[in-house]
C-alpha cells in the first residue's frame, strides 16, 4: 500500500496522495449504498472508466472468484489504480487501455455487470459525441439480464475542505473557458435525461435514485 504524504500523478499532475486516500472514504460510502443489495461474488464485472480506481478497488474486493476488467482510454489511470489498490488487489483485476466506444476484443453477452461510476459525464469531453456509442457498447458486452450500474454527478455538493473548494472553483473556470473556446466539456445529466439515454441504447430501467444530493463531487477528474 502507498505511503501517506507521498506524491503521485493524477492525469499527469503531481499531487499529494493523502487527500485522495481520504477521499476514498467518501467514495466508499457511496459505493456501499449503491451496491449494498447487489450480490457481486463470482460475477464477471466491467468497471468502465477506471479513473482514480475507487470503483475498481471496491469491486475487486467483492467479486471473490469472479473476473474484474477495468477499462480506461487514459493509460495514466493504471498508475493511480496501482497506488490505490496496492499490490495485493492489483493482481485481482485486469486493466485494459481502450476506448469504451469500441470494445471489440470483448465478445457479446460476456459481462454480468457493468459499472459506470462517475464515467458517463466525462465521455463527451474525452471522446466527443461518444455517449450513445459507449452505452450501446455496454449493452452489447452485457449478457441478457445483466446489470448496468451507473452513478453520476449532481449539480450541487458540499466541498469537504479548502482544497476541494479550490478544485471546484478551478473546474468552474475551466468550464467557462471551454464554453468560450467551444471545447467539449463534461456534461451533467439529470436522472430523467440519463434514463432516456439508457433506454435509447437498449436498456430497461429497473430503478434509479438520488443517492446523496449535496455530497457528491462534480470535480471528480
Ligand atoms: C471520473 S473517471 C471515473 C472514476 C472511476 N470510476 C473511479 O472510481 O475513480 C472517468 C474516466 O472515464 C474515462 N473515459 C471517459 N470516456 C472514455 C472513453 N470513451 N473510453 C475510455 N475511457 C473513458 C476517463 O479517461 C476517466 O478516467
Amino acid at each position: 500500500m502507498a505511503v501517506m504524504g507521498e506524491e503521485f500523478a493524477v492525469y499527469g499532475r503531481k499531487v499529494d496522495l493523502k487527500p485522495w486516500l481520504e477521499r476514498e472514504k467518501l467514495e466508499l460510502s457511496t459505493l456501499n449504498r449503491v451496491f449494498s443489495k447487489i450480490q457481486l461474488e463470482g460475477l464477471r464485472v466491467l468497471d468502465a472508466g477506471t479513473g482514480m480506481g475507487y470503483s475498481a478497488k471496491y469491486l475487486a474486493q467483492r467479486i471473490g472468484s469472479g473476473v474484474l476488467v477495468t477499462v480506461d482510454i487514459d493509460p495514466g489511470s493504471l498508475d493511480m489504480l496501482r497506488k490505490l489498490a496496492g499490490v495485493e488487489l492489483i493482481d485481482k483485476l485486469i486493466f485494459i487501455k481502450a476506448d469504451l466506444r469500441n470494445l471489440d476484443f470483448v465478445k457479446a453477452d460476456y459481462f454480468d455487470l457493468v459499472c459506470l461510476y462517475y464515467t458517463i459525464h466525462t465521455i463527451e469531453s474525452t471522446t466527443p459525441g461518444g455517449v450513445k456509442r459507449v452505452l450501446e457498447e455496454m449493452h452489447r458486452v452485457l449478457k441478457p439480464g445483466g446489470l448496468l450500474v451507473a452513478v453520476e454527478n449532481y449539480a450541487t455538493f458540499e466541498p469537504i475542505d479548502d482544497a476541494h473548494r479550490l478544485l471546484l472553483k478551478f473546474s468552474l473556470i475551466e468550464k467557462e473557458i471551454n464554453s468560450i473556446l467551444a471545447v467539449a466539456s463534461d456534461i451533467e445529466y439529470d436522472p430523467e435525461e440519463l434514463c432516456s439515454l439508457l433506454e435509447d441504447s437498449g436498456f430497461h430501467i429497473l430503478n434509479y435514485k438520488d443517492v446523496g444530493q449535496g455530497c457528491i463531487d462534480p470535480t471528480l477528474l
